[in-house]
């Protein structure tokens, strides 16, 4: 479309619009216009603003033979503490901070697919993040994880 065709567009819409939403009679054009108009950029801002840049990389967080079978690491990736666990040459990443007081998870008895809180003994699954085992109630952030030859991945998202 043109620059010179867009504003005549725009008025055909609002046009349809005002039709479609009060008929002919009733309300005074103004004031119909009015309201089309006030609600239109409302809800172009608000779609917008719900799709920010989501970016996402991922970023070194440690060597393959810094982490045994069966053992867990906090690292630090973009300001986030992530616990990293090896199972069975599988490697999986949660929030490190549990979700009840913040205990941290790297420091948990990993049993099979879970981690023990070293703090209140809750549970997390290790490849899900979800609790499975009180006191906490909320799952913690998983991340994607990959093996680039020695080096461990894990994918951070990035707003903008
Ligand atoms: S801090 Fe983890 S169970 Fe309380």
């Amino acid at each position: 479309m043109t620059t010179a065709l867009l504003p005549v567009a725009l008025w055909t819409f609002v046009q349809n619009m005002r039709m479609s939403a009060y008929g002919e009679s009733g309300r005074s054009r103004r004031g119909l216009e009015s309201d089309i108009l006030s609600n239109l950029p409302q809800k172009l801002i608000v779609e917008t603003a719900s799709k920010e840049i989501n970016m996402s990389r991922f970023i070194f967080a440690a060597k393959v033979t810094e982490l045994p079978d069966q053992a867990a690491t906090c690292v630090e990736v973009e300001g986030q503490r992530i616990a990293l666990f090896n199972l069975a040459g599988e490697f999986y990443a949660i929030d490190d901070d549990c979700t009840h007081e913040g205990g941290p998870l790297s420091d948990g008895l990993i049993l099979g697919d879970e981690v023990e809180c070293p703090w209140h003994g809750a549970h997390f699954n290790i490849k899900s993040g979800k609790v499975t085992l009180d006191p906490a109630t909320d799952d913690v952030a998983r991340y994607n994880v990959r093996v680039t030859g020695d080096d461990i991945e894990i994918e951070i998202e990035q707003y903008s």
